[in-house]
């Protein structure tokens, strides 16, 4: 039990997720909790750096709570917990302000990407993002922050901000290493197969959302982009659009690569779109069930997010007083 590793993820709670979102980062969390330690963010803190209608940041946080626990994410094993609900996160981000460095945080990767597309109305929110999420991992001292690719350099900076802090003052914060689940996957769109697969995306066929219905997917399936061959052979460099597919299929019924493969020899690509449409609304499907039920009781899920924050609240209040305490702030006695 004590010597169980710490897991810290979250995800923003700004739109339906997608196939892409469950099958690349959310399988994994579930996969996760059995052998570790874990805490699950919904981040409505970092949704905020970026315009959001508050009605519906307010209606997608429940959304989010009842599809992480549709995806069987138990909050009786794993904490589960809404950013804005834990004030520490706000207190630690802004002794972490004091630390970082303007010049590293200008060199953050998603930032010049998404400051580039708004000019001057861009948020300082956006630029202190990182730092938000170092306060994040840093308050449960995590040992592993799974995490896809795009945020890597992220979970590098809290690496960087905890080995400062605790070279400036003394050891306060676990430095915590980004994890790459073995299972994770990056699905990319069905309309663009060498661009990742987006909620935003503007071509609804691009994406399946994890509330699509079972006609629909079958449908964006069967409109998926492909190549002028017929085979299915698994080569994401030339035959990118069959690949994802065949990646997707293999996520929606563990099935390998080389079995889907045999299965589909000779068959052509109609049948095995078919095929992988049926499959992920089949996987889908229960999800979908149990979804609909958490989210008609949303006092119920309110009662979750209270206990989830109290349980969150003991581990962060208790390391937030520590680095407190370490920069020199009286704390009331
Ligand atoms: N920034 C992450 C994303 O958009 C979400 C996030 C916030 C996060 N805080 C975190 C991820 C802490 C891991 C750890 O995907």
């Amino acid at each position: 039990m004590e010597n169980k590793k710490r897991i810290y993820s979250a995800i923003q709670p700004s739109g339906t997720f997608t196939i892409g979102n469950y099958f690349g980062a959310m399988k994994n969390w579930v996969a996760l909790q059995d052998e570790h330690d874990c805490l699950f963010c919904l981040a409505n803190m970092h949704a905020i750096t970026v315009p959001q209608e508050p009605a519906k940041l307010r209606a997608r946080t429940y959304e989010c709570l009842a599809m992480l626990m549709a995806i069987g994410i138990d909050p009786e094993k794993s904490i589960l917990y809404v950013q804005s609900q834990v004030g520490a996160h706000a207190e630690l981000s802004w002794i972490l302000n004091c630390t970082a460095y303007m010049g590293e945080l200008s060199r953050m990767t998603q930032y010049k990407v998404k400051s580039g597309k708004q000019g001057s109305t861009i948020r300082v929110g956006l630029f202190d993002y990182p730092v938000l999420m170092a306060a994040d991992i840093l308050l449960y001292q995590a040992d592993l922050v799974p995490v896809g690719a795009d945020q890597k350099q992220h979970v590098e900076l809290a690496r960087d901000i905890a080995e400062r802090f605790n070279t400036t003052y003394s050891p306060t914060f676990t430095v915590p290493e980004p994890f790459f689940g073995t299972a994770g996957r990056r699905v990319m769109s069905l309309q663009d197969p060498t661009s990742k697969m987006s909620k935003s995306d503007t071509n609804v066929n691009g994406f399946i959302s994890m509330t699509d219905a079972p006609n629909v997917i079958i449908k964006k399936f069967k409109r998926a982009v492909t190549d002028s061959e017929t085979e299915v052979r698994y080569d994401p460099e030339t035959k990118p659009g069959i690949s994802n597919l065949m990646e997707i299929y293999s996520c929606a019924t563990d099935q390998s690569i080389e079995a889907i493969e045999t299965e589909f020899a000779g068959q052509g690509y109609g049948a095995f779109k078919a095929a992988v449409g049926e499959a992920v609304a089949e996987a889908l499907k229960p999800i979908q069930e149990k979804y609909t039920l958490l989210l008609s009781d949303k006092g119920e899920l309110d009662n979750i997010m209270k206990k989830g924050a109290a349980q969150a609240s003991r581990i962060a209040y208790k390391t937030l007083a520590k680095a407190q305490r370490k920069v020199g702030f009286v704390l009331p006695k």
